[in-house]
């Protein structure tokens, strides 16, 4: 179970989560979905530590992680944007950070599922952008984590390793872990999510699975429903009766 409890955070007095507060009790796949600069990567790395809420509570398997670490052993993270030596090998990055964790983890079986045997000798600094991304997945998932952060995980993969990645996030859902996962691609939000998240202007909008969103937004697909709720957001600026409504409306329908 991952939890959030009213979690605030302001990066320089310019606030970005504004009162978050999020329950995913279930093993499944979790879509965290907002415009640019909502604050998903800054709500994932609340999750994590690596941001501290400036208020707010975060509970990992029940118990409470602010300025703790040893419950990061139960997390595979994949960051929007990694960044390792780039002299490193791939297979030297493997190894360091089975060092770090002082884990072996089961790289070999995903190194195969990517189809990256070949690049093992090679450096960091000579992979395509898709290439990096699957070295990338395979550090997140070698640990068999209880609960895997994946931000933006399909960033520059090919259909080949797209499939290999639902593939691999299908069998963590049938093993009950949590999967939380940012995208910009409705696509892979429909084939892929059991609950929509949707963060706007520093506030959860919306939270419940497909058939809820269609409900609430009067269409159908991911995509058409979301292009409703920023639409309806934006008409709503200008009038502020219509917004309060549909605000109201919202709050019944998704908490
Ligand atoms: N370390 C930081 N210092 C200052 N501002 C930051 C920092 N990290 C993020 N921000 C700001 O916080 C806001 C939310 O950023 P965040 O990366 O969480 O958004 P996001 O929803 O993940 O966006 P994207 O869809 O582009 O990945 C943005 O306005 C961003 O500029
Ligand atoms: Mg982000």
């Amino acid at each position: 179970m991952i939890e959030l409890k009213n979690i605030y955070k302001a990066y320089k007095k310019v606030p970005v989560l504004k009162g978050v507060s999020l329950k995913m009790e279930k093993g499944g796949v979790y879509a965290v979905l907002g415009p640019n600069g909502s604050g998903k990567t800054t709500l994932m790395k609340c999750i994590l530590g690596m941001v501290l809420p400036d208020r707010g509570e975060v509970f990992v398997g029940g118990e409470s992680v602010i300025k703790k670490h040893s419950y990061r052993e139960n997390i595979g993270y994949l960051p929007q944007i990694a960044r390792f030596p780039d002299n490193l090998k791939v297979e030297e990055l493997f190894k360091m950070i089975s060092d770090l964790r002082g884990q072996k983890g089961n790289s070999e079986d995903l190194i195969q599922r990517f189809g990256l045997e070949k690049y093992l000798s090679y450096k960091l600094s000579s992979l395509s952008g898709g290439t990096r991304q699957k070295v990338n997945l395979v550090i997140c998932f070698m640990f068999d984590a209880q609960y895997i952060l994946l931000d933006e995980p399909t960033s520059g993969l090919d259909p080949v390793a797209m499939i290999a990645l639902r593939k691999l996030i299908e069998e963590k859902k049938q093993e009950g872990k949590i999967i939380i996962l940012t995208t910009h691609i409705m696509d892979v939000v429909e084939k892929m999510a059991d609950e929509i998240i949707f963060l706007m202007e520093g506030k959860i909008y919306f939270q419940g699975d497909q058939e809820k969103l269609d409900e609430l937004t009067g269409s159908e697909g991911v995509e058409a429903s979301i292009a409703q709720l920023l639409l309806k957001e934006e008409k709503g600026k200008n009038d502020s009766s219509q917004k309060n409504g549909f605000r109201f409306k919202l709050n019944k329908v998704a908490l």
